[in-house]
């Protein structure tokens, strides 16, 4: 074994099966099998044939298919389980059994009901066993955090003796602190006289949300195999997430003077993969695969990272699959990311004021949004930022509207430097709006068709409305779009971007005619 080697034994399909409500079928476990593989993970734990036929008939397809990791069958420290662990795991090109039993005084007197002795003897009898029959074999004692040392080493003794290659020292309940926890690794290391003969390995779990923290001070104080789930699935608040393991690990390599031979630039698929077939969502702020693990929103943040993207990011996108950091453009943006962003989105060579101007309606927006989509930019773009001169503005309007009444609308427009306003009413508060807004144009006006579509998602998806208008006595059609989180002020603001156009092109034609 290179000592400066951490194995990483994922038990995704084990432990991260009993996630409550979670079932995978052979067909979820063979294709998360075979994307381990691919990831190069040391150890697959299969899952626990005896305690059911699906579980024994996974371990067996997961066996037959997946070469390169070694295959791990689970059983109690009981014969027959060993038996049905050994005729699942057999067919693999590196077998290996994991038998437990609980070591701890609390375990022994209510789950158990043996002794200490007892469960010392069944331990290494069963051990023995294990091994008379497969090449290697892995022992827990479970509830080793709180368990008695003394015991503790007494038990790990014996089972080395009797042929343990690797002894874990689970965190079953997830109590330890990680201080706490690498002393006792360490302690395991300076009084166990044979445990230079096994690997110790670690299984932690995150009930106090110091699953990985705790591997990582044990791999610190020589633990060389960090038992996983990917995503940190698993019973209760699940174990130590790969992930963050396999990546603490590699970005702080010198501090650790260890390595893992995981291929990190395929974590986002692994884990793409597990949360589908489990139908458990990664949180956004999840870390290293959560949407938020390389996002930049913060206008400091943006300009660092688009400066150099160690100023925020201590490790790449890339290096876990990841094709590149994002920069999130919403509030708390600055101009300078937006201004880039606007690049990415086709918006090339713009003058400084129209990146201004953008940049003011887009913050404008920010106030009324929550998440401000790319389509809503472009929308920003294309109908507020290159559109006709506002020769009119609609500077305010109000409603009111219902079911048992008449929808009237008050409208102010402002038409080189005069507000005009005035009211109307209408078969609805649209109706209405158009109406005040007509005579406040003093143009006559048709609506022919008049559109509305949501743009983006949620309760504050913005509201696009496109209108088709003619003037009376002229049979070109005007097309025009207004947005707004509003709909009738949507509404409004297309009618008003309608009656701009038709002004324009009047300006235009008096003009050509001038000449
Ligand atoms: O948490 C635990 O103790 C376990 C053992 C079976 C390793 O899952
Ligand atoms: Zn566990």
């Amino acid at each position: 074994m290179k000592n400066n080697k951490v194995y990483i034994f994922d038990t995704t399909m084990r432990d991260g099966e009993q996630t409550p409500r979670v079932n995978l079928n052979i067909k979820d476990k063979i294709e998360i099998a075979k994307q381990l593989e691919k990831m190069n993970v040391d150890v697959i734990e299969a899952g626990f044939p005896i305690a059911s036929e699906g579980d024994f008939e996974a371990v067996r397809a997961v066996a037959k298919t997946v070469k390169k990791p070694v295959i791990v069958a689970l059983s109690r420290a009981v014969k027959k389980d060993i038996d049905r662990a050994w005729e699942a795991v057999q067919y693999a090109v590196k077998p290996r059994i994991h038998t437990f039993i609980a070591t701890s005084d609390i375990h022994m007197k209510y789950k158990l009901k043996m002794t200490p002795e007892e469960v010392c003897k069944r331990a290494i009898d069963m051990v023995k066993y294990a091994k008379s029959i497969c090449p290697s074999v892995e022992f827990s004692a479970e509830d080793s955090t709180r368990t008695n040392p003394e015991f503790l080493y007494k038990v790990l003794e014996g089972v080395i003796d009797a042929g343990a290659d690797i002894v874990n020292i689970p965190d079953t309940v997830g109590y330890d602190i990680p201080e706490e926890y690498g002393k006792f690794i360490r302690g395991i290391k300076e009084n166990v006289p044979n445990i230079d003969k096994a690997i110790i390995s670690v299984h932690c779990h995150d009930d106090l949300g110091m699953a990985v923290a705790n591997s990582i001070a044990a791999v610190k104080n020589g633990a060389r195999q960090v038992e996983c789930a990917v995503n940190g699935i698993g019973e209760r608040a699940g174990n130590a997430a790969l992930e963050e393991v396999v990546m603490a690990i590699k970005t702080r390599e010198v501090y650790f003077g260890c390595k893992t031979d995981i291929i990190t630039e395929e974590i986002a698929k692994t884990s793409k993969i597990v949360s589908h077939a489990t139908g458990m969502n990664i949180p956004n702020n999840k870390a290293i695969v959560g949407a938020n693990a390389f996002a930049h929103e913060a206008g400091i943040h943006q300009h660092g990272v688009l400066a150099c993207s160690e100023t925020y990011e201590i490790m790449t996108p890339e290096s876990v699959g990841i094709k590149k950091s994002t920069l999130v453009i919403g509030k708390h943006s600055g101009r300078h990311g937006f201004a880039e962003h606007l690049k990415e989105l086709g918006y090339d060579n713009l003058s400084d004021d129209k990146i201004n101007e953008a940049f003011s309606k887009f913050k404008d927006l920010t106030g009324k949004k929550k998440i401000v989509s790319d389509e809503d930019i472009e929308t920003i773009m294309n109908h507020e930022i290159f559109q006709v001169p506002e020769a009119y503005s609609l500077d305010y309007f109000q409603f009111s509207s219902g079911n048992t009444m008449i929808s009237t609308a008050t409208v102010e427009i402002e038409f080189k430097g005069e507000k005009i306003r005035k009211a109307a009413y209408g078969d609805g508060p649209v109706d209405a709006s158009f109406k005040a807004i007509e005579k406040a144009s003093g143009m006559h006006l048709k609506l022919k068709d008049y559109f509305i579509k949501s743009i983006g998602s949620g309760k504050d998806a913005i509201g696009e409305v496109t209108v088709q208008i003619q003037k009376e006595g002229d049979n070109k059609v005007f097309n025009a779009r207004g947005m707004s989180t509003d709909v009738v002020e949507a509404s409004a603001r297309a009618l008003v971007n309608a009656i701009n156009r038709i002004y324009d092109e009047a300006i235009k034609y008096s003009k050509v005619a001038d000449n």
